[in-house]
């Protein structure tokens, strides 16, 4: 396994849709080793979500962290998502957003409080979930990416846009989970 550059924003990587992934390929060993990279890289910089394009890969291929369980007990575990198709419903809710790709900063989105999404693992099983609140904000932001959308694209008003440093002094009591 190996831990992968992140592009940065303005790489043109990061504005290029994303190309389909043969269902064929999945178990390949070239998408497999990138799953497993890309989920060292996520780990390695403390995300909750990474998208095929933030490592230059033009690939519909995503990780999002998602809990599972029951109400004894939950777990975190990143699902890679491949082809994903997301529906959204719901009302829209604002909260903070970071990403990788835009290093230090931090915002405020506004987003659909549910998504159905539906795609493959990375066994080229179908995946139909549910997520409502933050897995669901995660894996839109991260589909995002597979569009060449970034969150600010997202933001309505810049008024928020801030420093990771300012953002722990004023703002991290809002978001400590
Ligand atoms: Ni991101």
């Amino acid at each position: 396994m190996a831990i992968l550059k992140v592009a940065q924003m303005g790489h043109p990587v990061l504005r290029t849709r994303a190309q389909a992934i043969d269902r064929r390929d999945i178990k390949s060993p070239k998408i497999q080793r990138l799953i497993d990279d890309m989920i060292e890289t996520m780990h390695e910089y403390h995300g909750i979500g990474l998208a095929a394009p933030q490592v230059h890969e033009g690939l519909r291929l995503f990780l999002a962290v998602v809990e599972e369980g029951d109400e004894r007990e939950t777990v975190l575990r990143p699902l890679a998502v491949v082809n994903p198709d997301i529906k959204i419903s719901g009302e829209t809710v604002e909260d903070w957003e970071g990403c990788l790709s835009v290093a230090n900063i931090r915002g405020r989105v506004p987003r659909s409080r549910d998504v159905r999404l539906r795609g493959f693992d990375r066994h080229g099983e179908p995946i139909d979930v549910k997520l409502r609140d933050y897995p669901a904000r995660v894996v839109q932001h991260e589909y995002d990416h597979l569009d060449g959308v970034l969150f600010l694209d997202r933001m309505t008003s810049m008024e928020t846009l801030t420093f990771l440093d300012e953002y722990g002094k004023y703002w991290a009591r809002d978001r400590e989970d």
